[in-house]
């Protein structure tokens, strides 16, 4: 396969029974200490947005946390400027916000109302996509904005977990793919 792909590959740990009995946790931590890796990573995403999308993406959107470990650098290596979806009560200022269940847990996302205008052309990063509710979650709070999704992609996807399916019609790409 690729060898930059493989680069991603062989940097991602996993570990059984994390954080609770029956998930397979996959630990993207070796990807960022391992500046080949981490390199490869980003050139990967943003070489499948240019070709997707050319010019037309206004910003990367990074989902809080481990979205933020990529939205910026990804942000920068195709010229755009990243915004930033977090987690509730973390954001200043008026707000929108959108509760989604996770694989294990809970939890409500919030952006800032004037993170962008209405019309603008958004992708939205994170570090993987089990069930997708986090990503749909995302997605949500960008509508709410009335900003275009064009894209969600992330480094993992979890296939078993179907959470491309519940994006429905907004388009995902996922490097690495585990059951
Ligand atoms: C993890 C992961 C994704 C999300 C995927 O984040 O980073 O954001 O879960 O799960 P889903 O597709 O079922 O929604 P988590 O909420 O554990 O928090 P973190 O990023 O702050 O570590
Ligand atoms: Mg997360």
């Amino acid at each position: 396969a690729d060898p930059e792909l493989q680069l991603v590959a062989r940097r991602i740990r996993s570990f059984p029974n994390f954080p609770i009995p029956g998930v397979l946790f996959r630990d993207i931590s070796p990807v960022l200490k391992d500046p080949t890796s981490f390199r490869a990573s980003i050139n990967l995403l943003a070489n499948h947005l240019k070709k997707a999308h050319g010019g037309r993406i206004d910003y990367i959107a990074g989902l809080d946390s481990r979205g933020f470990l990529f939205g910026p650098s990804l942000a920068q290596e195709l010229g755009l400027g990243c915004i930033l979806i977090r987690k509730r009560g973390k954001l200043p200022g008026p707000t929108v916000c959108a509760s989604y269940a996770l694989e294990y847990g809970k939890g409500e996302l919030e952006i800032q109302r004037d993170a962008l205008e209405p019309g603008q052309k958004v992708v939205v990063v994170d570090d993987l996509l089990a069930t997708g509710g986090t990503m749909c979650a995302a997605c949500e709070l960008l509508g709410q904005l009335r900003a275009e999704v064009l894209e969600c992609v992330s480094l993992v996807e979890l296939t078993s977990l179907k959470g491309r399916e519940k994006l429905g019609a907004v388009p995902f790409f996922s490097l690495l793919q585990y059951e």
